[in-house]
């Protein structure tokens, strides 16, 4: 009845391959495999592994301050962690590879507005003739297919299920894919379509959260002491990362404050009509999305930003008020039925990431006083500020 992700739609089904939309086989490989414990149980030692390397191989260990473009060198570190899950190594770490799918989705998105000027008839010409996006899918197949082959070799000589196969989305993939989803381009679009839906939003939500540490130094002794005091008693381990009470908390107020989107649950009605529980009615091809209610009775609290808002919530009893727990005052990765699946991985990459940070580095802004950069909005879309430079500086001694 209802059509998810009318937006999406505009695009991907003439930009990259309607199969993405009709047969959405990944998301059912997301719920299945990374929402499950026991696998990201067993792939965050990948992705601890990626972080300190990306991290180490970013910032130079020197004890000098050093400026950086916070943005774009925090998508450059996640484009790397995310490939790492997504096609492992030695992939994940081929600078061309990861230019190469940062660049796609710029092109589907300057593909987009190209489309946008013409009738439905002539979009796939314009798609085909007049964007970079088929070169960009091209160029990104050329890195993965001597590794699909590779991979289908040693498929071949696996006996059972049970063999130790890579852990990865690429690995459960090739699983899963059935008929024409089997080809070389249609397994690149499939791994394409997964790492624009989690790169940037990974990348966003890390860059507010180190904006929000900055202009709100008082949270960072509390979670490094924390961060240090859990890692040093147990070490890295997803068990580990998800007893930080305050970390996660942190996390959760600034994606609430801060969410890919101002509006959520992007719908388009596709039946005659749609009747809510309400009696409300909506004809056929109204796009719908919702706006979350507040946390807080009081609009100006509700709009503060409280880092350790919800380890106070869980003092007073309500333990179910995670960074991945979704509710109608908290509509960052949807909601319901078509809740975001890469949501548990989020959780674990970002809360790895940050402590990471928070225990390894020192970060201000250039001149002290400066406040928060603002975001930057493009419709309902929200970026965090793309411009803004922070000051970084290695911390001694690290665990
Ligand atoms: C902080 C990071 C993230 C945020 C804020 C986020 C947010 C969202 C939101 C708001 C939606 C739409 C849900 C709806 O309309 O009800 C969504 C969908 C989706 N997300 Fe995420 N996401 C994040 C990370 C990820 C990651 C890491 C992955 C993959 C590993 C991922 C994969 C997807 C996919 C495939 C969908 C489409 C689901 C469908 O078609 O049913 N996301 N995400």
């Amino acid at each position: 009845m209802i059509d998810y992700g009318c937006e999406k739609e505009l695009g991907v089904r003439w930009l990259l391959a309607p199969s993405l939309l009709e047969n959405p086989y990944h998301v059912h490989i997301l719920r299945g495999q990374l929402s499950n414990s026991k696998t990201l149980g067993a792939v965050f030692n990948e992705v601890y592994d990626e972080v300190k390397l990306a991290f180490d191989d970013t910032f130079t260990n020197t004890d000098d301050w050093m400026s950086i473009p916070a943005y774009a060198t925090f998508l450059q570190i996640i484009s790397r962690t995310t490939a790492r899950l997504l096609v492992g190594e030695p992939l994940c770490h081929n600078p061309k590879f990861l230019g190469n799918v940062l660049g796609c989705v710029v092109h589907v998105i300057h593909g987009k507005q190209t489309l946008g000027v013409f009738p439905s008839f002539l979009k796939p010409l314009a798609a085909k003739y007049l964007t970079n996006v088929p070169q960009s899918i091209e160029a990104t197949s050329k890195f993965l297919q001597p590794i699909i082959h590779e991979r289908r070799e040693q498929l071949a000589t696996f006996e059972d299920d049970t063999a130790d196969k890579p852990l990865d989305f690429l690995s459960w993939l090739l699983d899963e894919a059935k008929g024409e989803e089997q080809t070389l381009r249609a397994l690149t679009l499939r791994l394409l379509f997964v790492s624009f839906a989690s790169i940037h939003s990974t990348s966003m939500t890390f860059t507010h959260a180190i904006y929000n540490l900055v202009v709100c130094p008082e949270y960072k002794l509390p979670l490094r002491e924390e961060i240090k005091s859990i890692i040093e008693k147990e070490g890295w381990s997803r068990e580990s990362i998800n007893k930080m009470a305050k970390l996660d908390s942190f996390l959760k107020e600034s994606l609430r404050l801060n969410k890919t989107h101002t509006a959520s649950l992007h719908r388009k009605i596709r039946a005659f009509e749609f009747v809510f529980s309400d009696g409300t009615r909506v004809p056929r091809g109204t796009a719908i999305s919702a706006v979350e209610l507040p946390v807080h009775p009081d609009p100006s609290i509700a709009k503060q930003f409280n880092g350790f808002r919800y380890v106070n919530e869980k003092e007073k009893g309500q333990h179910t008020n995670h960074f991945v727990s979704t509710g109608l005052d908290y509509l960052a990765f949807g909601h319901g039925k078509r809740v975001c699946p890469g949501r548990f991985s989020a959780n674990d990459s970002l809360k790895t990431l940050l402590a990471y940070f928070i225990l390894n580095y020192d970060v201000r802004f250039k001149d002290e006083s400066a406040s928060r950069p603002p975001n930057v909005y493009n419709g309902v879309g929200c970026l965090p500020n793309p411009v803004a430079e922070v000051m970084i500086r290695r911390r001694k001694p690290s665990i």
